[in-house]
């Protein structure tokens, strides 16, 4: 019985894989390559050809601590036609007079568009940002910044090349424009918020970081983004000093940590970070760093280390700061190229503790790379599996 089902598998997979070359081969929209190597979250809804009619069932899909960050599920679908800003009057149409709505908002784009904004984007809560179908890029101005608010999903979208905004006024909804000291040239900052999503995003060569996270925000999940050429990658958490920080819990998965950069990814001051599944592709300084006692679980990553002997190592303590040994760092089913390591530290359980709806499976470093194949924005066409 056992050597027959055995045999059968192996027939069943040989057959598989004819099946996709042969459609690579004639060219055909190949679905089964995805459908193979797909995460949990892109299984949730990419093989449904009626995407384009059903947007919102991607709010269904997110895991880790920012699952139920349901964006604009319950608002109106809103077309932005108009890529220019102005960040006190925003005219109808624009990206910016969507999300400063007090509604929820389900945001989509006409057609492609590059978006450079005049100051930094408030976003306000429950707002979807949905690039699919076409290319979004918001690049070569200031970028967008979530504050003080909650239930907030940026999907598909490419963020690049981001400035640091002018103080000045930026409305940040539609009862309220404030003076903006400004802001530091970040692709996202995630200030005092919770219930956030960043899915399928590109991120690089901001002037500061790809994606910060501070100030006691929490609830967030950042996955299946493509992060390329760049210092600063991602902070959890701005300062050693800002206890509030021990509520942040952050899920980092199935992101591919492309070429060209330098550190943090993510840096984690205090709180917590599950980092699962993710891609790393020859770091120039560290993979992962922390500085006040943050608890960290590295599990099922693909480290690749850079070529250069000295920094081999994932991990990085920063100096100053003494009594590392008793910080809770873990490492399980992570595979490691080129000589790279991790060093581990502490006691105790490092587990997540996620709640059922938030749990998924993680699979071992050596699935990562299929699993994070797709990572950044995808190229999807209405009627077809995306
Ligand atoms: C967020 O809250 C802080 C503290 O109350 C306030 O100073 C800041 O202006 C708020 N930001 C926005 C965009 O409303």
């Amino acid at each position: 019985m056992a050597s027959s089902s055995a045999i059968s598998l192996v027939l069943v997979s040989m057959l598989f894989s004819s099946s996709i070359s042969q459609l690579a081969a004639t060219n055909y929209y190949t679905p089964l390559v995805s459908k193979v190597n797909m995460n949990v979250i892109d299984s949730c809804w990419r093989s449904n050809s009626n995407w384009a009619q059903n947007r919102k069932a991607l709010a269904d899909c997110a895991v880790g601590y920012g699952n139920d960050a349901i964006g604009g599920k319950f608002g109106a679908i809103y077309v932005v036609t108009d890529p220019s800003d102005n960040p006190v009057y925003p005219k109808p149409g624009t990206l910016r007079y969507a999300v400063v709505q007090i509604k929820p908002l389900w945001i989509i784009f006409a057609r492609d568009m590059v978006i450079t904004l005049k100051n930094e984007l408030l976003v306000a809560s429950f707002k979807t940002i949905d690039g699919r179908g076409v290319k979004v890029e918001i690049a070569n101005g200031p970028c967008i910044t979530l504050q003080n608010v909650s239930h907030v999903i940026i999907h598909g979208i490419s963020i690049h090349d981001c400035k640091p905004g002018n103080n000045g006024m930026v409305v940040t909804n539609i009862y309220h424009t404030g003076y903006r000291r400004g802001s530091d040239g970040d692709g996202i900052e995630v200030f005092h918020s919770s219930h956030i999503w960043i899915d399928h995003c590109f991120l690089a060569r901001c002037s500061d970081g790809l994606i910060d996270v501070i100030h006691a925000s929490t609830a967030i999940t950042i996955s299946n983004n493509y992060f390329t050429q760049h210092d600063k990658v991602m902070l959890c958490g701005h300062n050693d000093q800002n206890i509030e920080d021990k509520v942040m819990k952050v899920t980092v998965v199935f992101n591919h940590f492309g070429p060209g950069l330098v550190q943090r990814m993510p840096r984690v001051r205090l709180g917590y970070a599950h980092v699962a599944n993710n891609r790393y592709d020859k770091w120039i300084m560290y993979g992962i760093g922390g500085s006040a006692n943050p608890t960290i679980f590295s599990e099922g990553n693909y480290f690749m280390a850079p070529d250069s002997a000295y920094n081999k190592q994932v991990t990085k303590r920063e100096q100053n700061n003494k009594g590392w040994s008793s910080w809770k760092w873990r490492s399980s089913r992570d595979v490691f190229m080129n000589g790279a390591y991790f060093v581990q530290s502490g006691y105790g359980s490092c587990a997540p503790g996620y709640t059922r709806a938030q749990a998924f499976p993680v699979s071992d470093g050596t699935r990562a790379l299929a699993l994070t194949q797709d990572a950044g924005p995808l190229t999807c066409t209405p009627n077809k599996p995306c």
